[in-house]
């Protein structure tokens, strides 16, 4: 339907009502019935301070200098988190903006006419945007039988125009953690930047470790590791946009930083791809650290991780389906051996359940939204679908 631009205003009311009605269609996240999102109902002081704070931009950050410093910050208590005092980097729109900014970092410093990148296939798509946009051609590393990268086919791929290499710690379709350790290692031997992809994973990994989990390493930590992508707006609780980019070194935010000179805080250099961007952002994302501390993300990560293990023995239980492999973090796959995998997604969105069904299998991201009265009732749907099938045959 064309839509014109109305001569007249609306009453204020009006348009809140509307908007209400048009998006009763839209499942949200307190209904529990999104499950494979890796966003999540943001936390109520990030909300509010996202709201309190809604007219600050960073782009122009010498207007802003309080929130400048709070963004420096945010960066910092990332980093700390990650394993490395101080740290360069931003609070950005999400973990593509993160990926590209330090694909375009690898590719800036490195001199080759035809940069690749290695990185595992089970890389999420923000770097084929990379790629088409800087000119990098990705050269993809196999997986092996547990879903991480061979470390031994990164090895092989390197060639002398690699710019650097991807390792994934959370991956966006099972949650598992590349060898961070042994791809550290090649860096360090090769001489090449190493890119963690912990966009998902960075805000759950350290705190599971806390918890007792035996999970590897991946940050910082690993004197391979050059930079991070690690996204507040995931498991962070932050409010959309949030994602974070952090690198080891002031010299990979110099090489991607432009001259910005006209702006009304007097001129300065940007690394963004965004120019005007939401402070709110990065004061939210500072707010909830300050809030929630290390022992109250390690709550939240906990309950999640309870509940993925939990959700996994149950679905290991039910005939027809089958556990794509343990679960890592909190992402739970599964597959089924009675049903056309692509036609049980779709039967379930058809049941309002938002769950994506892709390289054969469904995933469930438990995000702190997901409670276990949902999965009850996500569980009797699917196999009233499964039933329903095998009637059918
Ligand atoms: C591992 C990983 N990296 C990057 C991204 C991209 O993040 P965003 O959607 O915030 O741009 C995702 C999104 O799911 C992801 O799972």
């Amino acid at each position: 339907m064309a839509m014109r631009f109305p001569s007249d205003g609306m009453e204020e009311d009006e348009v809140i009502r509307e908007l209400k009605i048009r998006t009763r269609e839209d499942l949200t996240f307190d209904s529990g019935r999104i499950l494979g999102s890796m966003c999540t109902s943001p936390h109520p002081l990030a909300r509010r301070v996202f709201e309190m704070f809604i007219d600050r931009n960073l782009g122009d950050p010498g207007l802003h200098t309080g929130s400048r410093r709070i963004e420096k910050e945010a960066v910092g208590m990332l980093a700390s988190l990650l394993g490395l005092e101080g740290g360069y980097g931003h609070i950005v729109s999400g973990g593509t903006e993160a990926n590209i900014l330090a694909v375009r970092d690898m590719r800036n410093m490195s001199d080759s006419e035809k940069p690749e990148l290695v990185l595992p296939r089970s890389a999420h798509f923000s770097f084929l945007k990379a790629s088409d946009m800087l000119g990098v051609r990705l050269v993809w590393a196999e997986l092996r039988d547990d879903y991480t990268v061979d470390v031994r086919d990164v090895e092989r791929k390197i060639t002398d125009d690699t710019v650097g290499i991807v390792g994934i710690a959370g991956t966006t379709g099972l949650g598992v953690i590349d060898d961070i350790p042994a791809l550290s290692d090649l860096a360090v031997d090769y001489g090449l930047p190493l890119h963690v992809d912990a966009a998902f994973g960075g805000f759950v990994i350290p705190f599971a470790k806390a918890l007792g989990y035996d999970l590897p390493d991946f940050d910082f930590r690993l004197r391979g590791v050059s930079s991070v992508t690690v996204d507040p707006h995931k498991m962070g609780m932050v409010p959309i946009p949030a994602g974070g980019i952090i690198f080891r070194d002031k010299k990979a935010l110099d090489s991607i930083s432009v001259p910005a000179s006209y702006l009304a805080g007097g001129g300065v250099s940007q690394a963004t791809i965004t120019g005007t961007r939401p402070g709110a952002s990065a004061l939210a994302t500072w707010a909830l650290i300050k809030h929630l501390g290390f022992s109250g993300y390690v709550r939240v990560v906990d309950r999640v991780m309870k509940l993925s293990r939990w959700f996994a023995s149950r679905i290991k239980l039910m005939d027809g389906l089958r556990l794509v492999r343990e679960p890592v973090l909190n992402i739970v796959s599964f597959t089924s051996t009675a049903m056309d995998v692509g036609t049980l997604g779709t039967e379930l969105r058809a049941r309002g359940w938002g769950v994506s069904a892709h390289r054969g299998y469904i995933r469930i991201v438990m995000m702190p939204h997901v409670r276990k009265e949902n999965l009850e009732e996500f569980l009797r749907d699917v196999s009233l679908l499964l039933a329903g099938n095998a009637s059918n045959l």
